[in-house]
């Protein structure tokens, strides 16, 4: 979490690069912001506010800033509340900071400091950094040998970027965890959490491995490894510079992400189905093809995608495959037989839990998979086999567009094992693949009328105080998906649940107040979930249905409904995603919350 960039020019002001970095930075948090330069002089200077980059630019427009080199950093606070004295640049009349991670021994070194006569200014766990680093320069260390002594002391993840007093010409990054990248542009040097930070300032990019430390000179960057020793890493040309990265018209990034699934849907089987033959091919994948068990671990929307791939990995190929949260998994002492397949699912390809999960796996000897829509990503570099989402990037805080896309990826992937293992004939994949093809245009068909969608949400949805989201099959970990969406964004209370799990529990909430939205579709579990849905009108419940012509023939007693076109089974969840999304995203917007940025929440949670 919390996005970083650093910044120095031979030619111009850097601030409003800086801004313009911190606004594409905000996806990974936006509690707090701050920026720092030096002055003419060589002074620090810094401006920082609580909130986002608009309340910065009203405060630089009050108290403006400039400078050949600077520093900024948008926050999602671990600790210390959200405050203009807890916001990142931290400073001292030596050095400036901004840090991506966390320190985890800081209150240690902060007691040793404060014993030693340092002050603090702020809670957080970052400032300690820059008073280790200005402690060693007041006893006469050069920045660059004050780093370096300051680094092997702290304990925990960090992407950390230094800046000096009277070295105008001088930027320090280092990473261990969290990840960093650096540019050249014109004339100017960056370096920052992501290529979207400075992909746009800069054509070429290199990637900082962990334990590098970066020394940042006007046209040039020189990297130590971790092991002390000069190190190069590959340069890359910048793909976002070209990236349409606005709202092209749409009211916030979240609808326009949602209209992108059937492009993105599109693209993503573009990039695996053979056009002359019609079948599928995936990149070689030899770890996956030789294990007896596949375990798929990823967090938030991508376990429920992920939870989806084992429903069809598990029917189609019948291999059996466990999944798991990032969280849970890496810290419970899993059993893993040598030789076998995990996968990890991830849209930023930078989630900590994942990550470590990942890094887990491999020491157990396990093939590593991902599905990945950062390509540079850590995860996507640390993997065997990548398959990559080409959903492109998404902003909105709320997955849509990329879970629509790993779930097309994971479809075509149940093929080929299924396939592979001769579980499917070939008339049967062709008749899976035409189904997937279809895929695009049904979800077009949906989006062209999304009245009924907004109309649902207005009236019944924004209004509740609590809703429940019902399914079997793959509808189930859709249920779940429609509640995170719902709950991130409109902040109602919802829950997801195996329908039939209802009665065993949670049917004692069900009263006229609570919305129960039921998906539906028309598939070998219908007549099951109708039945459950039965049980809630029967208990004076309120019910949703979301299905199909002929399912809404055999049901009554609605208080509302969304009906979709009948498709087959096997794709039923990338096009039920759409209606569940929608719901979510015109609850919100009649709830009038921030969209695109929910409170407390971040895009890319780089922190366990
Ligand atoms: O970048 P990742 O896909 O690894 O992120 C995982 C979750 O943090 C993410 O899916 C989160 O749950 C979304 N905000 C949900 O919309």
């Amino acid at each position: 979490m919390c996005g970083i960039i650093g910044l120095l020019s031979e030619h111009r002001d850097v601030v409003p690069e800086l801004l313009d970095g911190l606004k594409r930075l905000e996806y990974r948090g936006y509690d707090s912001i701050g920026v720092a330069t030096l002055n003419p002089n060589g002074e620090l200077e810094r401006r920082r506010t609580e909130g986002k980059l608009a309340a910065l630019s009203k405060l630089l427009h009050r108290k403006p800033l400039s400078g050949f080199i600077g520093l900024g950093h948008t926050r999602w606070a671990t600790h210390g509340a959200p405050s203009e004295i807890n916001a990142h640049p931290h400073a001292t009349p030596e050095a400036a900071i901004v840090h991506n991670g966390i320190i985890e021994n800081f209150q240690e070194i902060k007691t040793r400091l404060l014993t030693e006569g340092r002050c603090f200014e702020t809670q957080t766990d970052s400032e300690v950094v820059v008073h280790l680093v200005s402690q060693k320069i007041r006893q006469g260390l050069e920045p660059l040998a004050a780093v370096r002594e300051t680094l092997p002391l702290l304990e925990g993840a960090f992407a950390l970027v230094f800046l000096f007093a009277y070295h105008h010409d001088l930027l320090i990054g280092a990473r261990r965890g969290s990840p960093l990248a650096i540019g050249f542009g014109e004339n100017e040097m960056a370096i920052g959490s992501d290529a979207l930070a400075i992909g746009p300032i800069c054509r070429q990019l290199i990637y900082l491995e962990d334990g590098d430390l970066a020394v940042i000179r006007p046209g040039s960057v020189k990297i130590i490894d971790q092991q002390g020793l000069s190190a190069v890493r590959p340069r890359r040309i910048s793909s976002v510079a070209s990236l349409d990265l606005g709202k092209s018209g749409y009211r916030h990034f979240m609808l326009k992400e949602i209209y992108e699934q059937p492009q993105v849907i599109g693209d993503t089987l573009n990039t695996m189905i053979n056009p002359v033959t019609g079948r599928l091919s995936l990149p070689n994948l030899p770890e996956l093809k030789r294990t007896n068990r596949l375990t798929i671990v990823a967090c938030g929307t991508a376990s429920f995608a992920a939870l989806i791939g084992k429903y069809w990995i598990e029917k189609l190929a019948r291999l059996p495959v466990d999944v798991e949260v990032g969280s849970e998994f890496r810290y419970r002492d899993p059993v893993l037989a040598p030789g076998q397949a995990a996968l990890f699912i991830s849209q930023s390809g930078e989630t900590a839990d994942t990550l470590g999960a990942l890094r887990l796996c491999r020491k157990m000897g396990q093939g590593i998979l991902s599905i990945v829509n950062v390509p540079e990503s850590t995860i996507a570099r640390e993997s065997n086999v990548l398959l990559s989402t080409v959903a492109g990037p998404e902003f909105g805080v709320a997955s849509t567009k990329t879970f629509t896309a790993q779930l097309t990826l994971l479809a075509a992937l149940a093929l080929v094992l299924a396939t592979h293992r001769g579980h499917l004939s070939e008339q049967q994949e062709t008749h899976l693949i035409r189904a997937l093809m279809e895929v695009p245009a049904i979800c077009a068909e949906i989006l062209a009328n999304t009245g009924p969608m907004e109309a649902l949400a207005r009236e019944l949805l924004a209004p509740a105080r609590d809703v429940l989201y019902i399914g079997r099959g793959l509808s189930y970990p859709l249920a779940l998906e429609g509640a995170l969406k719902l709950k991130e964004i409109s902040y109602i209370h919802a829950e997801g649940y195996a329908a039939g799990e209802l009665k065993h529990g949670p049917i004692a909430l069900v009263d006229e107040n609570v919305p129960v939205i039921v998906v539906a579709p028309t598939d070998h579990l219908f007549s099951k979930t109708a039945s459950n849905l039965a049980e809630v009108n029967a208990r004076g419940g309120r019910t949703i249905f979301i299905g199909d012509k002929d399912g809404l023939a055999k049901i009554s007693n609605l208080a509302g409904s969304l009906i979709l076109p009948k498709i087959d089974p096997f794709v039923i969840p990338l096009v039920y995603a759409i209606p569940i999304q929608l719901l979510a995203y015109y609850a919100a917007v009649t709830k009038g919350t921030d969209v695109d940025q929910p409170r407390n929440l971040a895009k890319s949670v780089t922190v366990e």
